[in-house]
């Protein structure tokens, strides 16, 4: 089977990968490629074959056994995303009661008084333009999961930073290393919070936690939750803000029906955004346990798997027109946010910002519109996280 090289496009591919993942699909739902990073990886497309590997136990999370990466010996790395059950349930168990869609509504009050905040200020700007990402849909999240968590004083400039370096890293080297400086600065935080004695929030909670069977979390397995929580709680969401008011602005007709019925058609919106132009473009790595055939394709023991959840969204065989963003669409489950054990711990949390932050941002600025051309965008690097640095606004 020939190897795609996507390495060859990347400015093209980083812009619009859909017309590649079309070509793709239309070969089949599982592909040998070359990312735009170098590595060879099996990419799985089409949506039945996405959603039955993302539940197969026989791609596992876990590298460690399988694979040699540059995160090795990394705490951070010890987290649920990256481990397999026992392991996993483990982990998630712990937190798992925290996100559950009754407790991240009683959060509601708290992330529309931020949303509030933030457009106060971005609406006050001189000029009547701003940079979305910059004004709200980078604060909200990063604001919100810090709270919840309990570092509230987070560095959250210097945070993004690292951060947007861990997903979207320009090298293969610059992954790990962000990786690391944020798992030594959590590490202070930990500390910190150890010494300044109990307070109610979700890091000291973790910090006390004792497992049914007495156990405790290590000191690695914190900082590889807190890591995560922090890392996916914003650079995710940031990304369904802009690429969601993106879609919006760019299609007069979508945007109308929705100023025209935000209660009835809100929900429905953000179920569109995050299938015509979700944040996570593609699920984190997978590794075979052993051969997995997948369509002709037979993925040998011990290869790395991608899958494609962005491509899954535009498959024609599940989605009525795919490339069309209609936010009257009946619910058809995406797999924006994943599915099987894995499935985003953070879903109804992101739903609730995504909601809160579009709808308040339209109500607030009737005559919104982009202040950008496409050619001008800068996309992020890599297949991980789909979205812009910037996104120019004007009212
Ligand atoms: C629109 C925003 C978001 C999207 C599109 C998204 C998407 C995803 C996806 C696709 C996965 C599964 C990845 C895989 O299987 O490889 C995932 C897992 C996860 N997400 Fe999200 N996410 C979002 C927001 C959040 C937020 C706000 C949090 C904060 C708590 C969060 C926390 C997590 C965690 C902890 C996992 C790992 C779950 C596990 O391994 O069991 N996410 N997310």
């Amino acid at each position: 089977m020939t190897v795609v090289d996507l390495s060859e496009y990347v400015a093209e591919f980083n812009a619009d990968p859909y017309a590649m993942y079309a070509e793709l699909r239309a070969a089949g739902p599982a592909h040998q490629v070359r990312t735009p990073t170098g590595d060879e990886v099996w990419l799985i497309v089409g949506h039945e074959a996405a959603r039955a590997a993302l539940a197969d136990p026989r791609l596992a999370k876990d590298w460690r056994p399988l694979a040699e990466t540059g995160y090795a010996e990394l705490p951070a790395s010890l987290n649920m995303l990256e481990t397999d059950p026992p392991q996993h349930t483990r982990l998630r168990k712990l937190v798992a009661r925290e996100f559950t869609p009754r407790r991240v509504e009683a959060l509601r009050p708290r992330v529309q008084e931020i949303t509030d905040g933030l457009l106060d200020t971005m609406l006050a700007a001189p000029g009547r333009a701003a940079d979305l990402v910059d004004a709200l849909a980078f604060p909200l999240p990063m604001t919100v999961i810090s709270e919840l968590i309990g570092v509230p004083d987070l560095d959250r400039e210097a945070f993004r930073t690292l951060s947007n370096q861990a997903v979207a890293p320009l090298s293969g080297d610059d992954g790990p290393e962000a990786v690391g400086k944020i798992g030594e600065y959590l590490a202070e935080l930990i500390e910190d919070k150890r010494c300044s004695g109990p307070a109610d929030d979700l890091l000291s909670a973790l910090i006390r936690t004792r497992h049914e069977d007495g156990d405790q979390l290590s000191q690695d397995e914190l900082i590889g939750m807190a890591f995560l929580l922090l890392v996916a709680g914003h650079e995710t969401t940031v990304n369904l803000i802009s690429n969601g008011v993106r879609a919006l602005l760019s299609n007069p007709d979508q945007l109308a029906a929705l100023r025209a019925d935000f209660d009835g058609l809100i929900d429905g919106a953000v179920e569109e955004m995050l299938r015509y132009d979700g944040p996570v473009e593609t699920a984190t790595y997978r590794f075979a346990r052993e051969a997995v055939r997948i369509g002709d394709a037979l993925i040998p023991a011990g290869a790395s798997v991608l899958v494609a959840l962005a491509s899954a969204g535009r498959d024609p065989q599940r989605h009525h027109d795919p490339d069309r963003f209609d936010i009257r669409r009946s619910p058809q489950s995406h797999l924006a946010f994943g599915h099987g054990i894995h499935f985003c711990l953070g879903a109804p949390l992101a739903r609730m910002e995504g909601r809160i932050a579009v709808r308040t941002l339209l109500e607030r600025a009737p005559d919104l519109r982009l202040d950008v051309r496409t050619e001008e965008l800068q996309w992020l690097p890599g297949m991980l996280i789909r979205g812009v640095r910037h996104l120019p606004v004007r009212w």
